[in-house]
């Protein structure tokens, strides 16, 4: 088990072959998925097509998360290439001491920084040059700041690019975090978000276009007719939502082994978009049907987000879709302290890189105040993903004493220290 809840990873690679059973439940028609909960819509009949017959994922998925190591047999051979991407505005300020660090832990790993964002522009006139692109497809994962906007493409190729379908969020409160919580020690899960589809990468529009639009459902509304504004577009593919659903299983599975519950909640707006979030919900639901020993509940949304604050204890891996994990992912962070404390990792079939949760933070830029724990320990989720395991613990161990001890705080943890002040702290705990 690692600093964030997640199980570390094992040597090797196990077989991944699991399966959606034929026939899934009707959930998204307004029947129930036979979770632990009762359907919201109960068992309303509706004319949506039938789901498609599932096919097996076969034997050879590649766990999506931190087992999805780089190969060991490889790192014998050669150490390796990180691609670091700074970002914009204070993002740089937590990934030069995060590369320091990560450096002097594992002093072979090859790290190759490239500009990004306004640097980029500068440099070669766009924030996005091919030197960057490369970079990131020869490493073996990259490690990413946050974009503020000019770093915007080089995200939209790590995600949909490289096709890193799932985003782990941590939430795990640990003594000293400044949690405005009354009991901040009952939280302890992890987000698994969909990284790819729902209401982003955005699919916008003039309203007019909708006019072709129609069904005999009786939900639907009309678009408006002679009027100005926009609409969005959610896509959510079945194979999205599977291979989703599988990861958050795997993780369920894994947390189980150490000592977690091994529930899954699904959290979605499943009772007013049926095809969408309920289509999700059953996937999900069926999915985890598949392993006898892992649970199952289900809320909307709105009801997920005040139970984060009220009974985070009931929550042990919740899936979400990428609107509503991206914005409960910061909620979460709230809880146990803030975004300074956010780690995450985006794993795909063939690659990975890793993040904090939070932004850019433009309003601390050049301060040197910005808090690099979220960076730090985005790091050591990288640093399993490679192997170092050790060297991953090392790091976790040396921020929880940071934290324990209390002196050396950055100020949205209320203390006084700098960044680097934070940095020197951590160092000296794994020195
Ligand atoms: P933000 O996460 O940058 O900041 C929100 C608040 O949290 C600010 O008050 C900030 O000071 C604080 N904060 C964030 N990180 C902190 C840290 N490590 N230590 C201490 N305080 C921290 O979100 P925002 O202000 O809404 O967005 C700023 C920019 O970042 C926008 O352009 C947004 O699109 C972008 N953004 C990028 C990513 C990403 O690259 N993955 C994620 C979120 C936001
Ligand atoms: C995040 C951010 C991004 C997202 C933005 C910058 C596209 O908010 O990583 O949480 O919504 O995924
Ligand atoms: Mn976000």
């Amino acid at each position: 088990m690692n600093h964030q809840g997640i199980p570390v990873p094992q040597t090797g690679h196990p077989t991944w072959g699991i399966g959606i059973r034929k026939g899934l439940s009707r959930a998204e028609e307004g029947g129930g998925t036979e979770g632990r909960k009762a359907s919201c819509l109960g068992g309303r009949s509706t004319s949506l097509p039938p789901l498609p017959t599932r096919v097996s994922r076969g034997a050879s998925l590649p766990p999506p998360f931190a087992s999805l190591q780089r190969p060991h047999a490889a790192r014998a051979t050669a150490p390796p290439t990180v691609c670091v991407i700074s970002g914009d505005d204070a993002a740089p300020e937590v990934m030069r001491p995060t590369v320091e660090i990560l450096s002097s832990l594992a002093p072979d790993i090859r790290f190759v920084e490239v500009l990004s964002g306004r640097e980029a522009l500068e440099r070669y006139g766009e924030a996005f040059p091919d030197e960057t692109r490369a970079a990131i497809d020869h490493a073996d994962c990259t490690l990413f700041g946050a974009s503020g906007g000019p770093s915007r493409p080089i995200l939209w190729y790590l995600r949909w690019g490289k096709e890193t379908y799932v985003n782990i969020r941590p939430v795990h409160w640990y003594p000293g975090y400044r949690s405005p919580m009354l009991h901040p020690e009952r939280i302890d899960y992890v987000i698994v978000r969909d990284n790819l589809e729902g209401m982003y990468p955005p699919r916008e529009g003039h309203i007019a276009e909708l006019s072709a639009l129609s069904s005999r459902n009786f939900w639907w509304q009309a678009p408006p007719v002679r009027k100005e504004g926009a609409y969005a577009v959610r896509v959510c593919t079945d194979e999205q939502m599977q291979r989703v659903a599988i990861a958050a299983c795997e993780l369920a599975l894994r947390r189980k082994a150490a000592g977690y519950p091994g529930c899954v909640t699904f959290g979605g707006k499943y009772s007013i978009l049926p095809r969408t979030d309920g289509r999700f919900r059953t996937i999900v639901a069926e999915t985890v049907r598949t392993h006898a020993s892992l649970s199952y509940q289900e809320y909307l949304i709105d009801d997920l987000a005040r139970r984060m604050v009220a009974a985070p204890e009931t929550l042990d891996v919740v899936v979400l879709s990428n609107e509503h994990g991206d914005i409960l992912a910061d909620v979460a962070s709230g809880s146990i302290g803030g975004l300074g404390l956010s780690p995450s990792a985006c794993y795909g079939e063939h690659y990975a890189y890793f993040e904090p949760v939070h932004g850019s933070a433009p309003d601390l830029a050049g301060k040197g105040v910005i808090n690099p724990t979220a960076m730090l320990l985005s790091g050591a989720m990288m640093l399993d993903f490679l192997g170092y395991v050790e060297q991953a613990r090392r790091l976790e161990t040396a921020i929880e004493q940071v934290y324990r001890e209390g002196t050396v705080l950055t100020s949205d943890q209320g203390g006084e220290a700098s960044t680097m002040d934070f940095v020197e702290a951590v160092q000296v705990h794994y020195s």
